[in-house]
């Protein structure tokens, strides 16, 4: 048997097509604004990849790069203009941080109806109390998009999520409850991980550990979402060793093109999102 690939760039495209094709017909003005704070070279990547993808769909994108010395003062003063900013729908700063600014508070200064990656505790509280109608993160909610685009069903099957971070893991674990999975949450301290991998039909794995999830961890036939993503000399690899793992899953998600692209599609998704509902407000 081998399993089908699910393919997260195309399903991606799709729904920003949908997200263009509601933009111009509506006539939607929609501004994100994008901070960097620092030179780190992956988060460069991806706010680089972000700004492409708005101007895309017709999304107006507004980038900020602070310096790395940048004080947390100069980025809470940013916030506080863009928050009161009615051209800006949607506001991501990307992390990691520098260590010498505090997250959490940098998280809970932006207004929670332009917290387009659902980070702060005001979604992240409505997650978790089950409500639909919420700024939800954007990799938990490319997941959800894969499973239910390739008609794969949630409800009532045993998903285990390997990973238990804010960005991913916790919240994937409550959006895949909200869709009526038994979940479990495996982690770094887990005990015979091998044991509860092997109970899934869904298993994700968002855990940051290069090709942990082998072929003996995996039930025959189980669906494997793969969020993880490293640089190598052979080029990209995810948590799950995708070339044996593909043989006993019915479904798998490939590294690069798989979860990856999803998550910026439904950032754009949630500015959109966001965009209407302020705009309902006005
Ligand atoms: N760093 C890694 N993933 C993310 C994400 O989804 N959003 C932001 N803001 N930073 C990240």
């Amino acid at each position: 048997m081998s399993a089908v690939i699910l393919d997260g760039k195309a399903i991606a495209a799709s729904i920003r097509q949908e997200i263009k094709q509601e933009i111009e017909s509506k006539g939607i003005k929609c501004g994100l604004a994008v901070v960097l704070v620092g030179e780190d070279e992956a988060s460069k990547v991806y706010v680089k990849n972000k700004i492409k993808a708005c101007s895309d769909v017709g999304i107006k994108s507004y980038a900020y790069y602070l310096q790395k010395t940048a004080e947390e003062d100069e980025l809470l003063q940013l916030i506080d203009a863009l928050n009161n900013d009615s051209n800006i729908h949607g506001i991501l700063v990307q992390l990691p941080l520098p260590s010498h600014i505090n997250e959490k508070k940098i998280i809970s200064a932006i207004n929670p109806q332009k917290d387009v990656d659902g980070f702060c505790a005001e979604n992240m509280g409505k997650l978790f109390l089950g409500e639909t109608d919420v700024l939800a993160p954007c990799t938990p909610s490319g997941i959800i998009e894969i499973l239910k685009r390739s008609n794969i069903e949630i409800s009532g099957k045993h998903a285990v999520i390997v990973g238990r971070s804010n960005i991913v893991g916790k919240p994937a674990a409550f959006m895949m409850l909200r869709e009526n999975a038994t979940v479990t949450i495996a982690h770094s301290k887990t005990k015979d991980l091998k044991s509860i991998t092997s109970l899934a039909d869904i298993l994700i794995v968002a855990v940051g550990k290069q090709e942990l999830i082998d072929a003996s961890m995996v039930k025959k036939g189980a669906v494997v979402i793969d969020v993880g993503i490293h640089r190598t000399e052979q080029g990209l690899k995810g948590d799950v060793k995708f070339g044996e793992v593909s043989k006993i899953a019915s479904a798998i998600t490939p590294v690069p093109g798989g979860v990856g692209p999803m998550t910026i599609a439904m950032l754009l998704q949630n500015t959109l999102k966001a965009a209407k509902a302020l705009m309902e407000k006005q």
